[in-house]
């Protein structure tokens, strides 16, 4: 591809990429300088249709002026805040303003608001909510942490340990006391499937098999994204999620949907846990919370587990858990401008309207050379190719760097893409991004 041609460009050297092939990256760079509505604007001038809203959290689209605005504005009020023992008007209002949409709605009663830095720290705070909780209630031997195969999240030692990708946590270790689901990934049952599978509601069962194993008495939580995203979009199989909730209640289990990436209007509804009615016990949230703007995430919890922390003496901190930027002035500021955007623009159901067009868009696709399953749901979808028996994963770069260069960025995590655009996606978008996408999957070897 053509390099950046900013003047006075940066040396490459320093930068120790995350989650980047650094040498290949460094040796012929995709440079971002600029980003407005749908569209970036490489720093060799091309645009780039954002299909992907940056990296699943730019839901309202970039260059929002109103979040700009209130940023500048706390910035230059009140920049920071001490989170413990003090608090700041900016965070009870953005707290409050989330649990009046909190997921589930009012009967779900998840409208008790932890805030944290990212979605790995949302992770790390609702595993350690849970244990907590246990404890709080007698069930102090309840320690253990179940999460799924191919699940994602996050990067703090909690967040790989439940989760099921192994590249994260091979080199790493895994915390004891954790173990896996089966995922409900099953292409030779569901394939090119518009929305939720027909087969797999029985793989919830396989927390009967980790009861049967470990106990109930072990276990404190499991963790599931309600759709795995970064795994290459895994939809639940219909009836998954109602089970899973169902075995979570008979023994006592704590239910976490990791809502990271389907938070915030991703499938049409607010929350996954409103598309799927099914309500867990915690929720993780990140992302979209801020519109991508200002780092921040948030927990969701029942009314019943904070409740039950909140004993003994008043003088007691409850939970001895928090981060120095819990409740950031900025952030806040930022969150709070988003969500009068998402509801201004009634972006947090936008996706339901747009879900039929953007299915029928994509799987046009099928039936091209390579592509061997393509799954949707809401405004996303994953476009899964054929690996090259010699190189997994190459088939799917290649494409990405193609698209790139002509114009459009989508994800991808070995030979499955991934598009997820912002939700004010118009029809000329998704048409002009499932056409980049053909013709580079057309022209791959
Ligand atoms: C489901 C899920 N959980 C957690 C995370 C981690 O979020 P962060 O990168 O903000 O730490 C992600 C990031 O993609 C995610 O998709």
């Amino acid at each position: 591809m053509s390099q950046p041609t900013l003047k006075n460009a940066p040396s490459l050297d320093a930068y120790w990429m995350p989650f980047t092939a650094n040498r290949q990256f460094k040796a012929a760079p995709r440079l971002l300088a600029a980003a407005e509505g749908m569209h970036y604007t490489a720093t060799d001038g091309h645009q780039v249709l954002d299909g992907t809203a940056g990296l699943w959290c730019v839901n309202a689209g970039h260059g929002r002026r109103a979040i700009a605005q209130a940023v500048e504005q706390q910035l230059l009020t009140l920049d920071f805040a001490p989170s413990f023992q003090m608090g700041h008007p900016a965070a009870f209002a953005f707290a409050e303003a989330l649990a009046a949409i909190a997921p589930g709605g009012p009967e779900a009663g998840l409208d008790r608001v932890f805030f944290t830095g990212s979605g790995s720290e949302s992770v790390d705070t609702a595993l350690k909510i849970a244990l907590a909780y246990q404890r709080a209630i007698g069930q102090g031997t309840r320690t253990r942490l179940i999460g799924r195969e191919r699940g994602y999240h996050g990067v703090g030692f909690g967040g790989i340990s439940v989760g099921g990708l192994v590249n994260n946590r091979r080199v790493f270790t895994q915390l004891p006391g954790t173990d896996h689901l089966r995922h409900t990934h099953d292409p030779a049952r569901n394939s090119f499937v518009k929305g939720q599978p027909e087969h797999g509601a029985e793989l919830a069962e396989d927390l009967e098999r980790l009861v049967a194993l470990h106990g109930a008495e072990t276990i404190a939580a499991c963790i599931v994204e309600p759709v795995a995203g970064s795994t290459g979009v895994l939809i639940p199989p219909k009836g998954y999620l109602e089970r899973l909730r169902e075995i979570c209640t008979r023994h006592g289990i704590l239910l976490i949907f990791d809502e990271v990436i389907t938070g915030f209007g991703r499938l049409g509804t607010p929350f996954a846990t409103d598309y799927f009615g099914v309500v867990p016990d915690l929720v993780t949230t990140a992302k979209g919370l801020t519109n991508g703007t200002v780092p921040m995430g948030a927990v969701f919890a029942s009314r019943t587990i904070h409740d039950a922390l909140m004993h003994g003496p008043e003088n007691a901190i409850e939970l001895f858990h928090g981060y120095t930027y819990s409740g950031h002035p900025l952030a806040c500021a930022a969150g709070l401008a988003t969500l009068g955007i998402y509801a201004e623009e009634g972006l947090l159901t936008r996706g339901a309207a747009l879900a039929a067009d953007w299915a029928g868009a994509v799987h046009d696709l099928r039936g091209r050379r390579h592509v061997i399953d393509i799954r949707t749901i809401g405004l996303v979808a994953g476009i899964e190719l054929q690996p090259r028996p010699d190189a997994p994963g190459a088939r799917a770069y290649e494409v990405f760097v193609d698209c790139f260069e002509r114009g459009l960025l989508i994800r991808v995590t070995g030979d499955i893409i991934a598009l997820s655009p912002p939700l004010i996606a118009e029809p000329e978008h998704i048409a002009e991004m499932t056409r980049i996408l053909a013709d580079a999957i057309d022209r791959v070897a």
